[in-house]
């Protein structure tokens, strides 16, 4: 098994800022008590189109997180600002402030290649390389000059990633000829494989059948032992089942009635959320009045 990560990682910027207090910004929230992330007045725009504005909660180490919201509330957006995968998008520009470890995400000084190693992400469409099964394991370890015999490296990442036992023996076979659900925990696995501190999953299992997403969901609870997981899904019992906290986004019309913008509506601890949520719009979409 890999040794949990429990350092920060290697990020400097040259002054640090502390985040902003979020308390009592919105009804129900609460500060995390070991926050990993904390978004404060988050907006993310398209060129001059606002996807989503002023996103503020905290993202607790060790538990997963999960996004729900109606379509193009911008949760793929905002999960994207957690690992500066926006920056690949030319015209996405990032405003307000995401803390990780009480650093800056977007200061100056931090390198974007060394945020998406320590927080990977899996995506929808399960996305293996055109390799066979071990060298989508070991491309990310290599490439990274990481120390430790690599078939060791493979076989843990792909133990932790609950898929050793069903691909052990066609180690060298194209990753193509996985099965769905296989391939997406091959990419878990990848993603593991280089030592990650949170993975952020955007929508993981809306491409695998039940069984598949049966096990993905068992391997998430299994994880937050030594990850912590930002999920979106527009699956809501699997956000019921899974998740510690949820953020339920909605899209409003902005005040100038031009623009459509995703907003966060509430965020709670998840029983709270499905159960006895604060807000009546969260009501209605988790009680599928609306959605
Ligand atoms: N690369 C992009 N360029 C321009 N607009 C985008 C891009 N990605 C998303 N958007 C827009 O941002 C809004 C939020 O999208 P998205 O984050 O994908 O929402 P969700 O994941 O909740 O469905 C939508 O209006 C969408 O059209
Ligand atoms: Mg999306």
């Amino acid at each position: 098994m890999a040794e949990p990560v429990t350092e920060s990682p290697e990020i400097r910027v040259e002054t640090p800022e502390p985040a902003k207090d979020v308390d009592g910004s919105r009804p129900g929230q609460k500060r995390a008590r070991e926050p990993i992330f904390q978004l404060a007045d988050v907006t993310v725009s398209y060129g001059e189109k606002r996807a989503v504005r002023e996103v503020t909660f905290d993202i607790a180490k060790h538990e997963i997180t999960a996004l729900i919201g109606p379509s193009g509330c911008g949760k793929s957006t905002l999960i994207r600002c957690l690992n500066r995968m926006n920056d690949l998008i030319p015209s996405a520009r990032v405003e307000g402030k995401v803390v990780y470890h009480g650093q800056d995400l977007y200061g100056p000084d931090v390198d974007a290649v060394e945020v998406r190693k320590r927080i990977g992400m899996v995506f929808q469409k399960p996305n293996p390389f055109p390799k066979s099964i071990y060298d989508n394991i070991a491309f990310g370890p290599r490439v990274l000059g990481m120390k430790g015999e690599m078939d060791e490296i493979v076989e843990r990442a792909l133990r932790h990633a609950a898929v050793w036992d069903e691909v052990k023996d066609r180690l060298k076979t194209n990753a193509f000829g996985m099965s769905g659900g296989q391939q997406q925990r091959l990419c878990i696995a990848r993603c593991l494989a280089v030592e990650p501190d949170v993975i952020l999953m955007d929508e993981p299992c809306s491409a695998l059948d039940p069984i598949s997403t049966g096990k993905i969901e068992d391997l998430m609870i299994d994880l937050k032992r030594e990850y912590s997981i930002v999920i979106v899904t527009h699956n809501m019992q699997q956000a019921a089942r899974v998740s510690d906290k949820t953020a339920f986004f909605t899209v409003e019309l902005d005040e100038d009635e031009k623009n459509r913008t995703g907003r966060v509506v509430e965020f709670d601890d998840t029983e709270k959320i499905f159960t006895n949520p604060t807000d009546p719009r969260t009501e209605a979409y988790v009680t599928g009045k609306v959605g």
